[in-house]
């Protein structure tokens, strides 16, 4: 009898803390086209594979009237579940209760969920809604923060940490996402800046809204922040769930291995590089062409689309794509571009997933813009992810591959493992007609028809060097392939890579430049 009772007590207590804020916030939160914290829980995991810790946990701050408030669970859910099996460890900011703000227990919650994923090796999955640091809890909110960072950093490269902003994440409350490595977000729901409208107009005297500010667009297409976008929750959970079958649990696993499949026979992969190396093409359709069933699952792709990351699978393995992009720019390497690959590249590499570069572009950005925004210093973070990275690294030189870009890209030289090439790749320091203008300048200039020797030298230099076989007389190549031959020749390179052993000499950590 008495254990009835007190299993009915449970059952009350567990209603009471479950309705989280109350009838109202839930009403507004449903009103602002939000789900809850727990059916976003339950949307995200596979079903009834939920189970949530903390439940009981109540704040203990004293000042400004907090000792006459109940805050149940203290505004954030925590617990354990799967998504397609895979374990995972996952909170979500429950907004409805006190606008899901971060006190000390608060931080608390989540901070033990952090551990455990790290302790057992599981991705762990973080949802933001929540107007920031508790004001009330003064320092304790500050010190909560603090301790979520130093576990962002630590669990950095040992387990995925995936961030999703369905509603404000404001002030320091962005820094935790930014450590992580993939973020989502949501059209009209995520709101993320460090400094909110009220400020800058205080400040600044400036209006803006929250949406032009930190909405879902600014961060995927203007500040590269987040890596995934999408129109509504639902669709955003869906794409988690898709990261999820591309990554392995942690550093020390590989993906899991899918049934293999051919590329989609639509994919004609000769036909999609024009001869002319001025023509665009999308270098997508190359991707596609030579991964299972033609599936190539982008990533940050409404930023710095002048070069292409993601994963696809070949013979149900994991792969990471990284592609100059001929569509938009040429391909050029520029700033954010450079930014966007090195820091997918080191992902790869910290997971075991190796990387197939395409490479088609005409160099590194010129002009005076992306030399004062630093393009040395962010065109140099390629450099190093690439030449740092251990995986097995694969390079297919498409068409153009002009001086510094053809460094970057993954060459031999920064340790490439396999270094192929098609028929009508030109390596060179750079297109033919700027080499002719400078190296010819004085008999172009000099001649009674200076229009035609120029193109007369334009063409000696392209026969000369714009082709693959000088480099692959020199080694830098290993092979010059058909383009028909891609899938079969990389899928062979893969295979002879699994067991790829290197080692660099003994250091701490190198000092990338960041
Ligand atoms: C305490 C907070 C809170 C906060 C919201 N609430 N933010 N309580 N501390 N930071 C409470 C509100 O008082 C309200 O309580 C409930 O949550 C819902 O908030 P509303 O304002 O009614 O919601 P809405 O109109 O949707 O506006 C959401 C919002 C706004 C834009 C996030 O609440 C807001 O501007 N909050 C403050 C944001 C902020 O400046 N945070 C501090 C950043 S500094 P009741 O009881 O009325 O329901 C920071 C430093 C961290 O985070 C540094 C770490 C390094």
């Amino acid at each position: 009898m008495a254990l009835k009772r007190k299993i009915r007590e449970l059952q009350e207590r567990r209603e009471k803390v479950l309705k989280g804020g109350g009838d109202k916030a839930i009403e507004k939160q449903i009103s602002m086209g939000k789900l809850t914290a727990r059916e976003r829980i339950i949307f995200l995991l596979d079903d009834d594979s939920f189970n949530e810790y903390d439940l009981f946990v109540e704040h203990e701050a004293r000042d400004f009237d907090m000792d006459k408030k109940v805050l149940h669970g203290d505004g954030v859910v925590i617990g354990t579940g799967t998504i397609y099996g895979a374990p995972i460890c996952i909170f979500a900011q429950d907004f409805t209760v006190a606008g899901g703000s971060l006190g000390l227990m608060h931080s608390r919650k989540i901070t033990k969920i952090m551990d455990h994923a790290l302790k057992m090796r599981m991705p762990l999955i973080g949802i933001n809604d929540s107007g920031g640091a508790r004001i009330q809890e003064g320092v304790n909110s500050l010190a909560g923060y603090g301790e979520i960072f130093f576990r962002n950093t630590l669990s950095s490269g040992v387990i995925p940490q995936i961030s999703v902003i369905l509603g404000p994440c404001a002030g320091g409350a962005v820094y935790s996402p930014a450590l992580t490595d993939f973020v989502f977000v949501v059209d009209k729901i995520s709101k993320m800046f460090i400094t909110g409208p009220e400020v800058i107009k205080t400040v600044l005297g400036e209006e803006i809204s929250m949406e032009d500010l930190g909405g879902a667009k600014v961060h995927s297409e203007i500040t590269g922040n987040a890596h995934f976008y999408a129109e509504s929750e639902v669709q955003c959970f869906e794409q988690i769930k898709e990261l999820i079958t591309y990554i392995p649990w942690n550093n020390s696993r590989k993906a899991r291995a899918f049934k293999p499949n051919d590329p989609k026979k639509e994919y004609k992969i000769d036909n999609i590089v024009p001869d002319n190396p001025k023509q665009p093409y999308d270098v997508r359709n190359v991707i596609k062409a030579i991964t299972d069933n033609s599936v190539f699952f982008e990533i940050q792709e409404r930023w710095a689309s002048n070069i292409i990351i993601g994963f696809g699978r070949m013979e149900g393995q994991t792969i990471g794509f990284v592609a100059n992009q001929p569509l938009v720019l040429a391909g050029v390497l520029d700033v954010d571009s450079s930014d966007k690959a090195a820091r997918f590249i080191r992902y790869c590499d910290a997971f075991n997933i190796p990387i197939v570069t395409f490479v088609d572009l005409p160099g590194y950005m010129p002009g005076a813009d992306q030399e004062h925004a630093g393009v040395i210093r962010h065109g140099a973070k390629l450099l190093y992810a690439y030449s740092e990275a251990t995986v097995p690294k694969l390079t297919v030189i498409l068409r153009k591959a002009y001086g510094g870009g053809y460094i970057a890209m993954n060459s031999r030289h920064l340790r490439a493992d396999f270094v192929f090439a098609w028929p009508g790749a030109e390596i060179a320091v750079m297109g033919p007609e700027g080499a002719a203008n400078i190296i010819f300048r004085r008999e172009i200039m000099g001649s009674d028809d200076p229009e035609k020797v120029r193109k007369q030298k334009v063409k000696e230099y392209k026969d000369k060097f714009a082709n693959p076989y000088v480099a692959a007389s020199k080694g830098y190549i290993d092979s010059v392939i058909e383009p028909q031959e891609t899938r079969k020749i990389l899928l062979h390179a893969i295979e002879v890579s699994q067991n790829k052993s290197s080692s660099g000499p003994k250091k701490k950590h190198g000092i990338p430049p960041f």
